[in-house]
């Protein structure tokens, strides 16, 4: 198609998109007050089946605290699933080694819906290219128009280039496979020792047949190859077991007009996605992809936010240490690329309600105080941030003066001045938390 072509059909787009907008007003302003979705969609699930041989043999490790230098950590201690695969405590961050006294210096993520992960890469903003859209379900709730809103991240020539994908809250692996392996052998987790005794204990497992019956006697004295088969099944459990990926939030069937959302909900709701309000969904995806698969909440893109730093921490009490995230010290492959020094990968919303600590230093340990740094960050710092002794406040503190450059200060709530109204009242932040709790999933629809 040439440019013109291509242009006329954009134009068209967008005249189509404004005449639905002003359409489905109307329609949302019924749906307030039966609650329901004006324009249901059908979501597409992934299919129910039962666990592979290989997905049965990762859930046993899984669960298998010997793998740990103190025999009493798993996977599942930190990622319990009873707390949508995340931190079972209410600390910031979950402790491990070989007497559990090591503290991790970030927050445990949720494992729930990382199989829709892209791997990481560093390239164009592809935006929302594959999400979205039905434009007659969300032009009314504003999403349409709060994806145009949307900058990328870091400032200058750089800005339409950004990191996006990967597992971890730097995108450090790109497999649920490559991952498992940290873990296993992170010092301050479960502190394995080294592959070799790891794979040592795997040759001692109850359910050391299972390796056998899958890849032959062979692959017990193969210990790379062993390691590789043990960590592949993690991640086909994760993968295949339902609960990683349920989809069965409130407002998954309020999408499919199986539920009605509260007047506080759908309100919560309007704002999280109203690109001059909160501008949620800028960054935390809340429509569906246009093939129907259920939103994730994020946009899996990188963000330099400038999050308090986290006294709490063991590693904090180094004034010199600074997580950096995408560039460093955990990962060191773009450490030269300063502009994403800061950056740390947005983090899914589903299931953040059941969580007790927020952002990748657990510097939050509630929904309200999360809401107030969206919202007083840049109007009314010293609500957020501590003061130093000559009471000036110390905004952006967790990062080097360096890289304040690198934050995000376009992208709405976060365009705001000091002496700026903040971008929403009480009122509105207990809105929006009253919609994130229809996140969680396991919610149950009447008949
Ligand atoms: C001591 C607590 C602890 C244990 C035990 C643990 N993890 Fe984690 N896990 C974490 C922390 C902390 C992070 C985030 C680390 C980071 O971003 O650098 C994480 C991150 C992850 C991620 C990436 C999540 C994301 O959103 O990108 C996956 C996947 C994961 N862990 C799987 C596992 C598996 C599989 C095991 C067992 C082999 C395991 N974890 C054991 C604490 C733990
Ligand atoms: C510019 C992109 C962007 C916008 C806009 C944005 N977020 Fe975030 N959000 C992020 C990133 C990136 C993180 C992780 C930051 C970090 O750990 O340093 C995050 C973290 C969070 C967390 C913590 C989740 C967890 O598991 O730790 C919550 C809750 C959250 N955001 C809610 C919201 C709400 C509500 C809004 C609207 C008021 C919003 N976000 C607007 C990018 C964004």
């Amino acid at each position: 198609m040439n440019s013109r072509a291509l242009w006329l059909l954009g134009a068209g787009l967008i005249a189509l998109a404004g005449a639905v907008f002003a359409a489905e007003t109307q329609g949302l302003a019924e749906a307030n007050s039966a609650g329901t979705n004006p324009n249901p969609v059908r979501l597409m699930r992934p299919p129910v089946a039962r666990l592979s041989a290989m997905a049965l043999l990762g859930k046993e490790i899984f669960y298998d605290a010997s793998l740990s230098s103190s025999g009493s950590l798993s996977c599942a201690s930190c990622h319990s699933p009873d707390h949508a695969y995340g931190p079972p405590n209410d600390g910031p961050v979950m402790l491990g080694g070989a007497n559990l006294s090591r503290q991790g210096a970030r927050a445990v993520p949720s494992l729930t819906y990382l199989d829709r992960q892209p791997n990481f890469s560093i390239g164009p903003d592809k935006g929302d290219d594959d999400n979205i859209i039905d434009l007659a379900q969300m032009a009314a709730l504003g999403q349409q128009a709060a994806r145009t809103t949307k900058t990328a991240g870091g400032t200058g020539a750089s800005a339409n280039i950004v990191p996006q994908g990967g597992l971890f809250w730097d995108g450090r692996a790109d497999t649920l496979q490559d991952q498992a392996l940290f873990p296993l052998l992170d010092p301050n987790e479960m502190d394995g020792g080294s592959a070799a005794i790891v794979a040592d204990k795997l040759r001692r497992a109850p359910y050391v047949n299972r390796f056998v019956e899958l890849f032959g006697a062979g692959v017990l004295k193969n210990q790379g190859l062993l390691i590789a088969e043990a960590m592949f099944a993690v991640a086909r459990y994760q993968v295949e077991e339902p609960s990683f990926h349920p989809y069965t939030s409130k407002y998954d069937y309020w999408l499919e007009g199986k539920a009605r959302l509260s007047e506080s909900e759908l309100h919560g709701l309007q704002l999280f996605n109203d690109p001059g309000k909160a501008n949620c969904a800028g960054c935390h995806t809340s429509a569906p992809t246009r093939d129907g698969l259920p939103p994730l909440f994020t946009d899996h893109q990188y963000e330099a936010l400038g999050a308090p730093r986290n006294a709490s921490l063991v590693a904090n009490r180094d004034p010199n240490y600074f997580d950096l995230g995408v560039c460093g010290p955990q990962r060191t492959d773009v450490a030269e690329q300063t502009q994403y020094c800061g950056m740390f990968l947005t983090p899914t919303l589903r299931n953040t309600a059941t969580r007790h600590s927020f952002f990748h230093n657990g510097v939050f340990s509630t929904l309200e105080q999360v809401m107030d740094f969206y919202n007083f960050r840049d109007t009314n710092p010293e609500k957020v941030f501590r003061r130093a002794a000559d009471g000036s406040v110390q905004k952006y503190d967790d990062l080097p003066e360096k890289y304040h450059a690198n934050v995000d200060i376009t992208d709405p709530p976060f365009d705001r001045r000091p002496g700026d109204k903040p971008a929403m009242t009480d009122q509105e932040e207990a809105d929006i938390i009253a919609f994130l709790k229809t996140l969680t999933d396991g919610y149950k629809v009447e008949n």
